[in-house]
């Protein structure tokens, strides 16, 4: 059986062909430097940038730093197991693409929304598809291939419009909504304020709503015909400001489907959620774009605790395969990867994700390997200690 690291193996034999080093960067200090080369200045800064001081974000990625995963000896890890079983499904990976609702521009192309459905349908890692997305969410859907995908709602204060996207996330064969509670309002993100740009608002990233039938019905004239009304109506309806855990029932009657609420970080607010019957919860900061010192790994063992087996997603940090390890171990079932296969988009459209899942997929592999954890159901809670 092979092992995500025997990818490393493929680099160093490529290396023996000549001077032949990889295409792509294989740290995220190095995939960031190269995106930043590529992005139009003020888009690469929406991607890096943050809410605050950034402090948030920068802390995100140090939580990982103190915790440190203990190597046993002869535990027999030759080969690993890398799958998960997540809502029915028999994952080979246990990482997701956290959804990014600028993807679509990330890419040459402007097409990296199919760019991430590609990715994801060859190396067996889900997408969790934005609501903002650059092509309408049938065409990404369609470039799945067998790998379940997931939809992510910003819940529309146009119920009608909320309810038709989710008809429509049904019907295109989407296995699972994912709704975002975080992002009912824009966080204060300096460097955004500082360009004065919003992608959105310039018209990027709404093929979603453009090609909604109710969202159309709203407007007096058609997007093709006055894209900035179309865009305008967006900006009024995004959000929902005044969704409360009353409206948890309106959500969850909305699909049949399995359903996530993503941001949850407090114990009390999974077992709110467990209560009025989701399937699942997706603990995130948002990558600290949101709410300025949000915690979210210091939070994720108390999550897990309160979903008391209802699976659990982790986003909001991680870097390398260690991190991915160590959200495993205090308690992730699935891990979703943001920024990294962001910039893998930037740099290489699908091949440049694709690079990067290899990446953390082997560096991972290995973590577990060299750890004596041959699979995810080793990694508990007792192969951790606290650093420092
Ligand atoms: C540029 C960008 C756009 C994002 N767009 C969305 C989005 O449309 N929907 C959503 O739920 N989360 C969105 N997120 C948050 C990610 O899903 C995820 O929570 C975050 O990237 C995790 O942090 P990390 O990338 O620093 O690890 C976005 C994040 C970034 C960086």
């Amino acid at each position: 059986m092979a092992n995500y690291a025997d990818f490393n193996l493929g680099i160093y034999f490529a290396g023996l062909e000549g001077d032949n080093p990889p295409p792509y960067p294989v740290t995220f200090a190095g995939l960031e430097a190269a995106a930043r080369e590529r992005l139009e200045h003020r888009l690469f800064d929406y991607v890096a940038g943050g809410a605050g001081d950034e402090h948030t974000q920068r802390g995100n990625v140090s939580a990982f730093e103190r915790w440190g995963i203990v190597p046993r000896m002869l535990s027999g890890a030759a080969e690993r197991d890398l799958s998960i079983e997540l809502f029915g499904h028999r994952m080979p990976t246990p990482l997701l693409m956290s959804p990014i609702g600028v993807i679509g521009i990330m890419t040459d192309d402007e097409h990296g929304d199919l760019a991430t459905a590609a990715a994801s349908a060859s190396s067996g890692v889900p997408m969790v598809a934005s609501t903002l997305m650059q092509d309408p969410m049938e065409d990404v859907a369609a470039a799945l291939g067998d790998t379940p995908g997931f939809f992510q709602l910003y819940t529309p204060n146009d119920r009608e419009v909320a309810e038709s996207f989710v008809r429509r996330a049904e019907a295109a064969g989407f296995a699972g909504i994912v709704v975002t509670l975080d992002t009912w309002t824009l966080g204060y993100r300096p460097r955004d304020l500082q360009h004065a740009t919003f992608p959105q608002l310039r018209g990027y990233c709404l093929a979603n709503y453009f090609s909604d039938p109710v969202f159309r019905s709203r407007l007096a004239v058609s997007p093709e015909e006055d894209p900035v009304a179309a865009t305008m109506h967006w900006a009024a309806t995004f959000g929902s400001p005044t969704l409360t855990w009353d409206d948890l029932a309106w959500l969850r009657g909305l699909t049949d489907l399995p359903l996530l609420l993503k941001g949850i970080c407090h114990p009390d607010d999974v077992r709110r959620a467990r209560d009025g019957g989701v399937d699942g919860i997706y603990c995130s900061n948002h990558g600290g774009r949101q709410a300025a010192t949000a915690p979210a790994l210091e939070m994720l063992p108390g999550v897990v605790d309160a979903a008391d087996g209802m699976p659990v997603v982790f986003d909001s940090g991680p870097r390398s395969g260690p991190d991915i390890v160590k959200a495993l171990a205090l308690g992730a079932t699935a891990v979703g990867i943001g920024r990294p296969y962001g910039y893998g988009a930037a740099i290489g459209g699908q091949a440049g994700i694709e690079f990067v899942l290899s990446c953390l997929l082997a560096e991972a592999d290995l973590t577990m390997g060299l750890g004596g954890y041959a699979s995810v159901a080793d990694l508990t809670r007792d192969a951790l200690v606290r650093l420092g």
